[in-house]
C-alpha cells in the first residue's frame, strides 16, 4: 500500500512523491502544475519571491491545475551588516574581475533583505494555499496556530533528529528529513552544518524511530530504486528536488539543464560562495576562486553574488552559475514530469511486488 497511503490521503495526492520546492527558478508553475496533475505533489520554491511574485505563481498554478500543491518559504535570517563590513568590502573587491568578465559596470552592492515573511505568509494564508512548507528553522507558536487555523498542512525541514524533535515539538505536522546528498542549500538550523551532515540511509531511519509524526525523505533520490529504498527505512513519502531540475518544464536556464546529467558522482560540494548558507552545488571556478575566502554571512553574500549570477545564466557561462544539484545528479533523466513520474510510479509498483 505505497499509493493512496495515510500521507497521500492527507496530502490529497495519488502517489506520495513529491517536488522539492526550488527556489531561484526551477520550479516554475508548469513544473508545479506537471507533478501535480500526474499525481503527485508540486511545491512553489517561492523564498526569494516578492508578495506580488508569489501571488502571480501562485494564480499560475491555478490555471495549470485543480490538484493540491505547496508553497515553500525560508524562515527568515537577519545578518548584521556592521559585523559583516570587512568581510563584505573584501568580497567586492574579490568579485570586481568576474563582473569585468561579465561586462557588468556596477560593484556588487550587500542587502540584508530578502522578501518580507510576514507580507508571504499573508499571501498563502488569503490564498487558501493547501499545504505550507519551509526550511532553515522553526516557525513561531503564532504561525503555526494561524496556519493550523486556516487548515493548512505544514511541513518542517530537519538534517538532524534534535531539528525533527523540535519541529514535532513545535507543532509541525510532517517532516523533511534531508539527507546530505541533497542538492540546494542545507535546512540546517540547530548546530553547524558539519555537525548535521548526515546521509540519507542513516538519517531517515533515525528520524522514523523518533518522532510520530510522518516523515519524507529527501536527498539523492532519483528513481523508483531510491523511492522503494526510502520507503522501506520508513518514510511515508519523498521529496525529489534534483531529479526534476533538467526537465522541459523546470525554469531553470539551458546551460544549468544540460550540466546537471553530464556531472559524476564526485562533481557535487557544499558552498557558502553563493548564498553565504552552506548548499550543495556542482563544482565550478566560481565555488574553488572563493574555497579559502571570508564569506559574508547569508544573506548578504546572496545579494553580492546576484548580478554575477544573473549575467552568467544570460551569457550561458556556467563555471560562475549556482548549479545546485545533489550527489545523485548524474542519473537524472531529462524527459518530461509526467513522463518521470510515470516510470517512477511503474518502477515502484514492479519492484514492491518482486518484494513480495
Ligand atoms: C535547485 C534546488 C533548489 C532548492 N531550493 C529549495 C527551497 O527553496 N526550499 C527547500 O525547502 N528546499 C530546497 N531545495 C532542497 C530540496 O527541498 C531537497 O531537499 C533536495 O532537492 C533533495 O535532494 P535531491 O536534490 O538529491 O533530490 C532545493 C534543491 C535544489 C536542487
Amino acid at each position: 500500500m505505497w499509493k493512496n497511503n495515510p500521507i497521500a490521503q492527507h496530502l490529497g495526492i495519488q502517489y506520495p512523491i513529491i517536488q522539492a520546492p526550488m527556489a531561484g527558478g526551477a520550479s516554475s508553475p508548469e513544473l508545479v502544475a506537471a507533478v501535480c496533475n500526474a499525481g503527485g505533489l508540486g511545491s512553489i520554491g517561492a523564498g526569494y519571491l516578492s508578495p506580488a511574485q508569489l501571488s502571480e505563481q501562485i494564480d499560475a498554478v491555478r490555471c495549470l491545475t485543480a490538484a493540491p500543491f505547496t508553497v515553500n518559504l525560508f524562515v527568515p535570517e537577519s545578518a548584521d551588516l556592521a559585523a559583516n563590513a570587512d568581510k563584505i568590502a573584501n568580497m567586492q573587491t574579490l568579485l570586481k574581475p568576474y563582473h569585468q568578465a561579465l561586462g557588468l559596470e556596477s560593484t556588487p552592492s550587500p542587502h540584508t533583505a530578502l522578501p518580507n515573511f510576514a507580507a508571504q505568509m499573508a499571501v498563502i494564508l488569503e490564498k487558501q494555499v493547501p499545504i505550507f512548507s519551509f526550511t532553515f528553522g522553526q516557525l513561531s507558536p503564532e504561525w503555526v496556530e494561524q496556519l493550523h487555523r486556516a487548515d493548512i498542512t505544514i511541513i518542517g525541514t530537519a538534517t538532524t533528529v534534535a531539528e525533527a524533535l523540535a519541529l514535532e515539538i513545535s507543532g509541525v505536522d510532517m517532516i523533511v528529513a534531508q539527507g546530505y546528498e541533497a542538492g540546494g542549500h542545507r535546512g540546517t538550523f540547530l548546530e553547524s552544518v558539519s555537525k548535521s551532515s548526515i546521509g540519507s540511509f542513516a538519517l531517515i531511519p533515525q528520524i522514523v524511530d523518533k518522532v510520530k509524526i510522518p516523515v519524507i525523505a529527501a536527498g539523492g533520490i532519483m528513481d523508483s530504486r531510491g523511492i522503494i529504498a526510502a520507503l522501506a527505512l520508513g518514510a511515508k513519502a519523498v521529496q525529489m528536488g534534483t531529479a526534476f531540475l533538467s526537465c522541459p518544464e523546470s525554469g531553470i536556464s539551458a546551460t544549468y539543464k544540460q550540466a546537471v546529467p553530464h556531472s559524476r558522482d564526485q562533481d557535487t560540494c557544499l558552498t557558502r560562495a553563493f548564498s553565504g548558507r552552506w548548499a550543495r552545488g556542482i563544482e565550478n571556478q566560481l565555488i574553488r576562486d572563493l574555497a579559502d575566502a571570508e564569506i559574508p554571512d547569508y544573506p548578504l553574500q546572496n545579494s553580492l553574488t546576484r548580478e554575477l549570477r544573473q549575467a552568467a545564466a544570460q551569457q550561458s557561462k556556467p563555471e560562475f552559475l549556482s548549479l545546485w544539484a545533489g550527489q545523485a545528479a548524474s542519473l537524472t533523466n531529462t524527459a518530461p514530469a509526467a513522463q518521470l513520474m510515470a516510470e517512477w510510479v511503474h518502477g515502484v509498483e514492479s519492484g514492491l511486488s518482486l518484494l513480495k
